[in-house]
Order: C-alpha cells, then structure tokens, then sequence
C-alpha cells in the first residue's frame, strides 16, 4: 500500500521553514501532496494561483525529491481531498507552544472526521522563528526577505513590492 500524506497551509507565501518540513516529510511518504488551502481567517497577500506556482517553483529549483504534488484545495473540508487522493496523513510543522495550541483542534476534529492522522514535525532551528506573517509584514514595509524565503519568492516580493 503506497503511504500518501499532504501538507495543507496558506503558503502565503511559501518560506524555508516551509521546505524544510516539505522535504523531511517528503522521506517519509511514498507520495506527498503539498495542498494551498484558503484561510478564511487570515488576510491573504497572494492569489492561490501564486501560491502554487511559487511553491513549484521553489520546490523544483530547491532540487526537493520528485514524490512531491503542489495542489489547491477550495471545494470543502481539507480530509475531503485526503479521502480523494488516498491519503491517510497530515503533516503540520510546529514551531512553538502557539502552533501546537493552534494545530491540537484541528488535528482531533481531522481524526473524528474521516479518521485521517496529523504528524507534527519540528522544523530546524534556524527556521523557528520564521512565518508567512512576518515575511509579508517585512516585504511590504521594504525590508530584506530573503533570509527568510527561497529565491523565487524574494525576488517575486521584491519585484512586487518595488
Ligand atoms: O497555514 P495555515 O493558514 O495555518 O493553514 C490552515 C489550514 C488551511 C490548514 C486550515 O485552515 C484548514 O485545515 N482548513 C481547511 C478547512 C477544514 O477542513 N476545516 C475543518 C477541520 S479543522
């Protein structure tokens, strides 16, 4: 049985502590769909469409393994799409006490839902304090983002920001 887990978020947009979880998690599945999910609770700065497509864009030039999809999901619940593309597994990154107080909810209500399981993963150190937040917040105000986010996404921020 192929093991297929996806890794939903906003990618708003997409930052290394994002890769990184990509990556690692991508070693432990036989297919993962990394899913750009709209979050009604946040103010989006990117399309859906960018998203992705900075998310390919990254995931190729960062020569990231090739059992890697990018998709967006818009047509219901997020265990929906689990349940379309056979997988049993979430992966979430989590960088502090906040994202686990975030992410525990959401975990439980996936699980009594369809019976689909969240993984948490911790990103490396060098990226814990990294969120698409913050990049949005330093690259509208001018400041140099590109610590913080693959090349692709820096320079599309710089050129959209100038
Ligand atoms: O990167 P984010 O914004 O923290 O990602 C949150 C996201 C998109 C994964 C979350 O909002 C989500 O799972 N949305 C799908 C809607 C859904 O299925 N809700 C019910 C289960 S919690």
């Amino acid at each position: 049985m192929r093991r297929i887990a996806v890794v939903p978020g906003s990618f708003d947009p997409v930052t290394l502590g994002h890769l990184d979880v990509i990556e690692r998690a991508a070693g432990l599945f036989d297919e993962l769909h990394v899913l750009v999910v709209h979050n009604p609770g946040k103010t989006a700065l990117l399309p859906i469409a960018q998203r992705v497509s900075l998310l390919e864009r990254a995931i190729h030039e960062g020569g990231l393994p090739g059992n890697i999809k990018v998709s967006s999901w818009s047509m219901g619940l997020l265990v929906d799409y689990c349940i379309d593309v056979g997988a049993s597994v979430l992966v979430k990154g989590i960088r502090s006490q906040i994202d686990v107080a975030y992410e525990t909810p959401m975990a439980i209500i996936n699980r009594n839902l369809a019976a689909v399981e969240t993984i948490f993963m911790l990103p490396d150190p060098a990226n814990a304090h990294v969120s698409s937040s913050l990049v949005r917040q330093v690259a509208a105000l001018g400041g140099d983002v590109s610590p913080y986010v693959p090349a692709v996404v820096a320079e599309f921020l710089e050129r959209s920001t100038a």
